[in-house]
């Protein structure tokens, strides 16, 4: 049985956009209003903790009320045809609820807490007892954290994530800005001759990246044309 080609996409805020999940610099730079390094650092962190718990369950709260959009039932769709590896910088779990099968966070999940004295605890949240489960404080009594890579933190998926684009025989970049790295970095790491498709409305540039093919749409909009530019190849 022939291996199914190897499709990696690169998603970020703007793949959960059209499910009503704001993106972090449409909004001018502030997430939900707060300046996100208030929110999203680990100074932030430090200075008001409780802020930073407050604001993520808020978040959490949101994210139970929206559902994947088309653009992420497509990726999960293309897995019938394509050995698929979702690398998203986002913390919804909008891709798992879709159906996709491999995916990997960047930035952390919203839906999880770690422990801050072993960071290897990490316990998922009911979304049933979201209001009564405080985030601040584990099952076994430990203070807890958001399970999110905070600005100025290190991407512990980032090798992992480098070593599925370079196996990619197709690379998708879905709704990023490209102006957060180690994630915008990833591009570089495609083998030479790698097809890569760019879907954002807005997309940003790609200074000497070779054989990109940018899809100026939303990401509903520009899944559909990749269906079609795929079926036809
Ligand atoms: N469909 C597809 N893309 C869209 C849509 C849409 N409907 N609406 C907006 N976009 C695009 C925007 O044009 C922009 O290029 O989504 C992108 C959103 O960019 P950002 O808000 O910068 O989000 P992202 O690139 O994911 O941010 C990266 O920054 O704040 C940190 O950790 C946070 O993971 C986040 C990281």
């Amino acid at each position: 049985m022939e291996r199914k080609p190897i499709l990696v996409v690169s998603t970020g805020a703007g793949v959960s956009a059209e499910s009503g999940i704001s993106t972090f610099r449409d909004a001018g730079g502030l997430w939900e209003n707060y300046p996100v390094m208030q929110v999203a650092s680990a100074d932030g962190f430090a200075r008001d903790p409780e802020l930073v718990h407050r604001f993520y369950n808020e978040r959490r709260k949101q994210l139970i009320n929206v559902q994947p959009n088309d653009a992420h039932k497509a990726l999960a769709e293309l897995e019938k045809d394509y050995d698929v590896y979702i690398i998203t910088q986002n913390v919804d779990d909008l891709h798992e609820r879709a159906g996709s099968s491999n995916v990997l966070h960047l930035h952390g999940e919203l839906m999880k807490i770690r422990s801050i004295i072993h960071p290897d605890y990490v316990e998922t949240l009911d979304v049933d007892h979201l209001e009564t489960t405080p985030a601040t404080r584990g099952k076994n009594g430990d203070p807890m954290r958001p399970h999110i890579v905070f600005f100025q933190e290190p991407v512990p998926n980032i090798e992992k994530a480098v070593e599925l684009v370079r196996q990619a025989d197709i690379f998708v970049v879905i709704g990023t800005s490209l102006v957060v790295y180690p994630a915008a970095g990833l591009i570089q790491f495609v083998r030479p001759g790698t097809p890569i498709y760019y879907i954002d409305p807005n997309p940003a540039a790609t200074p000497g990246i070779a054989d990109v093919t940018v899809i100026k749409a939303t990401a509903t909009e520009g899944m559909r044309e990749l269906e079609k530019i795929l079926l036809s190849e």
